[in-house]
């Protein structure tokens, strides 16, 4: 066909993995495929009835055009949020997004040239990876365990390469449910500061901390050279698509500038919606309950899978988040499993596509907070069950293919 597609879209393939989870759609199909949220615990009531209240009392306002930046009392209340957790934020610092992938999005159009070097761990969020090549940057991906980032891997780029931007997802990493430990932290920052590179802090999950005690922000360590991203998509529900960037001083007026281009502004009646609930709803008790499920589900999965993986697999219970990465015995593929776990009515997402470089065939990526506990142990046996057989196939002293 004549459509001539521009560089960037051009180098993305369509992605086998999204074509086969279409099947895993199916209701009878238990996936734990998605990074979604449980929608039986979206406050709907308190939601509608913000929405209902803020209709009727500013309902003009709250249909009109409104400011790039985003409504203040709701910048005022982020504000106060990181001020609480370490990180002493004026409103003015705050920009209002449609959820954090949009800051994602601006950070990339305001930091990066074609080319330009962004270092990520490995592997590393898909769809931020997506915006990195969007902007037809250069990724470089360290190494990373289960305490984060190596630095020492992170050291040796930084002193080779003229590296533009650090792009980090510090709490309960998605793909790998990894925590960046404080040791850590204060290594990386260090070497941030020493060469100058921007650094990207993706925190979705921070809230969602089932035990052990929160870690300082990167933008608590670094404050003008970190741009912290937050959402209310894993806490309230990610259809409200707000979320927020805490930006260092001199970064400030081109990411509002590149916001303008990008949709003018974020929905003024989710905004003034999020605030009449935040002030009304008991917003403090929604998380701690969240924590509570989740962190239940989080176990549940944990203990689950040690009954039914074969011996051989590998997982860290995350901290928080949404996420269980598992590594399986060699030489099993996810990625060539995955239909077959589609027949036995089980999905997940394999790891191979987090990967920017030495993808690792036998990993793959477990989600726990979108079903109830019944659903994760029929699920997980399922699961298990597949994979026993599959590691008996291959057992030396079989004949296989
Ligand atoms: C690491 C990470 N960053 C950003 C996002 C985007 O979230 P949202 O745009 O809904 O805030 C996600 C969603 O899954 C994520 O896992």
């Amino acid at each position: 066909m004549g459509l001539k597609l521009s560089q960037a879209t051009r180098g993305v393939a369509p992605s086998a993995v999204r074509e086969i989870l279409k099947v895993a759609e199916q209701p009878d199909v238990l996936s734990f495929a998605g990074g979604l949220p449980a929608p039986e615990l979206f406050p709907v009531e308190a939601i509608a009835a913000a929405h209902a209240a803020v209709l009727e009392r500013e309902g003009r306002a709250a249909l009109q055009y409104s400011t790039t930046e985003g409504y203040l009392p709701l910048r005022e209340w982020v504000a106060a949020d990181f001020t609480a957790r370490g990180v002493p934020t004026q409103a003015d610092q705050v920009l209002i997004t449609n959820g954090s992938q949009q800051g994602l999005d601006l950070a990339a159009r305001v930091l990066l040239d074609p080319g330009a070097v962004v270092v990520t761990e490995n592997p590393s969020y898909l769809a931020a990876l997506q915006v990195f090549h969007a902007a037809r940057a250069q990724v470089v991906a360290v190494p990373s365990d289960a305490q984060g980032v190596l630095p020492e891997a992170l050291a040796q780029v930084l002193a080779t390469r003229d590296v533009r931007l650090l792009y980090l997802v510090p709490n309960f990493a998605n793909p790998t449910g990894a925590t960046l430990s404080l040791t850590r932290r204060l290594a990386v920052m260090a070497l941030a500061q020493a060469h100058g590179v921007p650094v990207l802090e993706d925190d979705p999950y921070g809230a969602l901390r089932y035990h052990g005690e929160p870690l300082a922000p990167l933008a608590s360590l670094l404050p003008e050279l970190v741009l912290s991203l937050g959402t209310f998509s894993k806490t309230l529900a990610p259809g409200l698509r707000l979320g927020w960037m805490r930006t260092p001083r001199a970064m400030r007026a081109h990411l509002v500038v590149a916001k303008q281009a990008s949709d003018l502004h974020s929905g003024t009646l989710a905004q003034r919606a999020t605030v009449e609930l935040l002030r009304t709803f008991d917003y403090a008790a929604h998380v701690e309950h969240l924590r509570v499920v989740y962190g239940e589900r989080c176990t549940v999965m944990d203990t689950t899978l040690a009954r039914e993986l074969p011996k051989g697999s590998r997982w860290v219970k995350p901290e928080g988040g949404l996420f269980f990465w598992v590594t399986l015995p060699e030489p099993l593929d996810a990625l060539e499993l995955l239909p077959l776990a589609v027949a036995q009515k089980v999905a997940y997402v394999p790891g191979a596509p987090f990967f920017v470089r030495d993808a690792a065939p036998n990993t793959l990526r477990l989600n726990f907070s979108n079903r109830a506990p019944a659903d994760l142990r029929e699920g997980l046996a399922r699961l298990g069950r597949l994979l026993r057989v599959e590691v008996a196939h291959h057992a030396p002293g079989r004949a296989s293919a």
